[in-house]
């Protein structure tokens, strides 16, 4: 197979989609292996993958018509140019006024196993109907969207022949939209071909970056497996009002200013970082670290001040670019009228 790095390959159950490997030569059997990719993107059973639904859910993820005033779409806060991310520190919605918090990442979401940075949504499906009617956000409302939809034809055409018999509803729009999502993955990164035992792949400043990673630096107490996340809520320390997610573990007293952990993948296209777009690039993330974060209850027993050179900064840095994809090219649907 040789264009693996951009083709999603569905096999034959239809319920899972082999994703690229880069090279076939095995990992060593060092920390490196814990980070290798998946080789397939899990779906839901009750929503199998299909390309033609995906290929739906992609046209709704670009479609202003999901909006009040038909003129925001998921891409515009969820942008493929900027890591599916939107380079502003808080999202600006239908209502021209800021969100209270960064837009994160739309990356490797089939892996993940709930949604916003407090966690409060259990499935993508349940997550997509937020973003449509929040006013803050696109300002749509079901029936008006659902009459809208159904009034294209090909739309009409293609809802009725992936649900047949429920056509375009609220439901089938949130299911076509997730499927899409899941099949938003990451590419292959430099990373990912020096995990897979190519040693020139990253440089000799990258390699000990991930020691520090691995090492020292403990970020990988909270940043584990492929995607760099333990999918968990820590406070870090940074300086916030936002009690995240302490708003639905009130009991809990280090799940006040904890937000779950992003992934690290295509990190370059993301800035700027966190859950309030505080920190402006990776230099700042990594001096954050360094200071250790604002000494509190609520903060993570994990962060402590860490002490490194600027040559040791600059692996580290070198390291965190190593994840992102060499290519990320994206092609946009054409949408049908
Ligand atoms: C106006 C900007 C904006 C638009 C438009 C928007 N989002 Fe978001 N999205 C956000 C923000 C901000 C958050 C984080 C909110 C929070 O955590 O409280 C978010 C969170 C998410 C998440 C959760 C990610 C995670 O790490 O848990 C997903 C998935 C997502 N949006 C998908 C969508 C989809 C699908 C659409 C279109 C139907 C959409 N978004 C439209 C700004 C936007
Ligand atoms: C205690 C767990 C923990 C440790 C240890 C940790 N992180 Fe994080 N990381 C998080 C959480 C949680 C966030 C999001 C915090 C927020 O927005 O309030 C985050 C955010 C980030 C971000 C920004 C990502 C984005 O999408 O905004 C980067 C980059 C990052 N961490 C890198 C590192 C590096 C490098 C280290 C080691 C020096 C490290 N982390 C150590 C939990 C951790």
């Amino acid at each position: 197979m040789n264009n693996m790095r951009n083709s999603l390959i569905a096999v034959a159950a239809g319920i899972a989609v082999a994703l690229p490997i880069a090279v076939s030569v095995s990992a060593s059997n060092d920390m490196r292996s814990e980070f290798q990719r998946p080789t397939e993107i899990p779906f839901p059973a009750e929503a199998p993958y299909s390309l033609h639904m995906a290929t739906l859910g992609k046209m709704l993820f670009y479609d202003p018509r999901l909006s009040g005033a038909q003129n925001m779409t998921c891409a515009s806060c969820h942008n493929p140019s900027f890591g599916y991310e939107t380079p502003v520190a808080t999202a600006v919605g239908a209502a021209n006024e800021p969100i209270g918090r960064h837009a994160p990442t739309v990356l490797n979401h089939a892996w993940t196993p709930y949604f916003f940075w407090d966690g409060r949504a259990a499935s993508l499906e349940e997550q997509a109907a937020g973003p449509m009617t929040a006013p803050v956000e696109m300002n749509g409302k079901f029936p008006e969207i659902i009459d809208r939809l159904s009034a294209i034809e090909e739309y009409a055409t293609w809802f009725e022949r992936l649900f047949p018999g429920e056509g375009v509803t609220r439901d089938t729009i949130l299911t076509a939209v997730a499927t899409f999502e899941r099949t938003i993955v990451s590419g292959v990164a430099p990373f990912d071909r020096w995990v897979e035992g190519d040693e020139s792949a990253i440089s000799e400043s990258a390699k000990r970056g991930f020691e520090l990673f691995v090492g020292e630096a403990q970020c990988s107490g909270c940043h584990t497996g492929w995607n760099f996340t333990d999918n968990l809520f820590h406070d870090i320390g940074l300086s916030t009002d936002d009690i995240g997610r302490a708003k639905y573990e009130s009991d809990n007293p280090l799940a006040i200013h904890a937000f779950k952990t992003p992934g690290l993948r295509n990190l370059t296209y993301r800035a700027p970082f966190m859950h309030n777009g505080s920190v402006d690039d990776l230099e700042a993330v990594i001096f954050h670290y360094e200071s250790g974060g604002i000494v509190r209850d609520s903060l993570s027993p994990l962060m402590t001040p860490i002490e490194i050179d600027d040559s040791e900064r600059q692996d580290l840095l070198a390291f965190l670019q190593s994840l992102t994809a060499e290519n990320t090219d994206t092609p946009v649907p054409v949408l049908p009228n």
